[in-house]
């Protein structure tokens, strides 16, 4: 068996500006794993500060290296990993909580629960992974923190149990009382920084902290803990796993407050490399050979490299720098010989890797996203990677109608590599091919790699719809009441399951209620 520090393997899903980037800096930075603050940030200040795409993609090459994050805190290896927001927002942002363990969501004091953490949640409780919340920004004004526990239940359907409760918020704010350790810590504005003052002991009055807070602060704090002790949801180890349940923290990453305090209740708490689903059974991260799964594929946009980076989930056994493996889609042996990993600023080449690491592996085209790697003579095949629902979709077809064959080699590839999905129309005969994209970047990038990689001028005709829905029962097409006037379309994905293209949410629960004997799903996932 592989001999390894412990491995925490997560995601940190949130909206963005609500402090995904502050907030990974300043885990790698009580990690060792950077020592300017601000190295992170700089580099997304420069992808922002562009609306140019082909301007970020030329950031790529750097990007690549914050696609995973490692650093050591405490005797753990911790495995961050990127889930690009912005105008990188795509089917990868999706796709990277399937090789995460847990997730961190990141939610802004003010401003709540917000949409692109609506949908990152909603793939990490259908892999009903635990999830960790920070409340972020504390040092401003914020929303009352039990209508943000309250939101938490009313908007994502999740039960929350603080772990640490505000002492106000904004100019205001003073710190937090930590309720396993009953103790206050303070916040000093200005000073980057936490000041503990130990031993708030809940029921007797501590003349210091009263004195530091002010009696009547002192006074509402009793009670909200109080409150909390009574009417909250109490700790529970075994909801918080199977992510019925989330530890919530309030903070202020950019202050540095309640980061570390964080950091390590989260490395306590969160769970270890799980197993994973192959068509063989549960794979464990204890299983003696080497295997992982390719979750993304970034491709470099330079034209003088074109080569790819697959990054692969090590789910057991231990990697070797020059092993061979095997690839089990198509039977090849692969020899790993420039394996790399990510380290905060660097690439660097990778001699061992362990269950819940994330190595990137040079791929000449090799590799398709879900895609199994084993040692030895080991046959299984890791579950399949979902396709989520994309949110844009055009017509597309190669303006010459000569260049047929490389546009449906570009076609393949784009989407083997999962920068695009498609769909077509299911008339036989006269098929349409339609493109899903999870963010207009992806379609903007996909033009120009069809023209530039496989020389296809493709026109795109955008069509109206915004959902797509995979339809789980046993109808035919035909068979589906669907609304006619164009706010929904029947298509086939690529493996040929059924799909409607819908237009809104409206258009989706008209289709629902219209045929309750078919279940729409969101993914592709069986
Ligand atoms: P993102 O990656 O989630 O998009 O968010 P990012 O960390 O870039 O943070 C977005 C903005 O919120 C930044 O301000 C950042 O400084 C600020 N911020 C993050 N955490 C906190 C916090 O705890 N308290 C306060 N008050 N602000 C916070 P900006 O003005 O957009 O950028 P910059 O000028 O600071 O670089």
């Amino acid at each position: 068996m592989a001999t390894a520090r412990p491995r925490k393997t997560f995601a940190i899903i949130s909206h963005p500006d609500a402090g995904k980037t502050t907030l990974t800096e300043k885990l790698l930075y009580f990690g060792g794993a950077i020592h300017t603050a601000g190295m992170v940030k700089s580099r997304k200040s420069k992808l922002q500060a562009t609306s140019d795409w082909m301007e970020i993609e030329k950031q790529r090459g750097i990007s690549v290296t914050s696609s995973v994050m490692q650093f050591s805190y405490n005797g753990y290896a911790v495995n961050i990993l990127d889930t690009p927001g912005h105008q990188d927002f795509s089917e990868d942002t999706y796709r990277t909580l399937t090789a995460a363990d847990s997730a961190v969501m990141l939610i802004d004091a003010a401003k709540g629960v917000e949409p692109q953490t609506i949908k990152l949640f909603e793939v990490c409780r259908m892999r009903k992974i635990p999830i960790f919340t920070f409340i972020n920004k504390m040092d401003r004004e914020s929303k009352d923190p039990l209508a943000l526990l309250e939101e938490l239940e009313e908007v994502l359907g999740i039960r929350s149990c603080p772990m640490n409760w505000p002492i106000g918020s904004g100019i205001d704010f003073k710190g937090v009382y930590d309720r396993e350790r009953q103790q206050v810590e303070l916040f000093k504005h200005g000073e980057k920084g936490r000041h503990i003052f130990p031993v708030f002991q809940e029921g007797k009055s501590n003349e210091k902290v009263k004195e530091l807070l002010g009696e009547e602060r002192y006074m509402k704090l009793k009670e909200d803990i109080e409150l909390l002790d009574i009417a909250g949801d109490p700790f529970d180890r075994e909801k918080i796993d199977n992510g019925l349940l989330t530890p919530v923290f309030f903070g202020s990453a950019l202050t540095n407050f309640g980061v570390e305090s964080f950091l390590e209740y989260f490395l306590r708490l969160a769970p270890g490399p799980a197993p994973r689903m192959s068509d063989k059974g549960l794979i464990s991260p204890e299983h003696n050979k080497f295997s992982g799964f390719v979750f993304k594929i970034q491709a470099n946009m330079n034209p003088a490299h074109r080569d790819r980076i697959a990054f692969l989930r090590i789910v057991s056994g231990k990697f070797i720098r020059g092993m061979t493996v095997q690839h089990v889609r198509t039977g090849k042996r692969i020899k790993l010989s420039q394996p790399q990993q990510f380290l905060a600023q660097e690439r660097n080449i990778v001699e061992e890797a362990y269950p819940g690491d994330i190595i990137g592996l040079f791929d000449p085209g090799t590799f398709g996203i879900g895609d199994t790697l084993v040692e030895g003579n080991q046959t299984f095949s890791f579950a399949d990677i979902p396709h989520f629902s994309p949110e844009i979709f055009a017509k597309v077809r190669a303006k010459d109608t000569m260049k047929y064959k490389q546009f449906h080699k570009g076609m393949q590839q784009l989407t083997e590599e999962g920068a695009v999905q498609y769909f077509t129309t299911a008339a036989p005969g006269a098929e349409t091919l339609i493109l899903g994209v999870v963010g207009q970047l992806q379609l903007e990038v996909f033009e120009y790699r069809m023209r530039n990689e496989y020389g296809v001028d493709v026109e795109l005709q955008p069509l109206g719809f915004t959902l797509a829905r995979w339809v789980k029962g046993n109808k035919k097409e035909h068979e589906l009441n669907l609304i006619q006037y164009g706010g929904s379309l029947v298509v086939r994905d690529r493996e040929g399951r059924l799909v409607v293209l819908l237009e809104n949410e409206f258009a989706e629960r008209w289709a629902k209620e219209k045929n309750p004997d078919v279940e729409f799903v969101s993914t592709s996932y069986e």
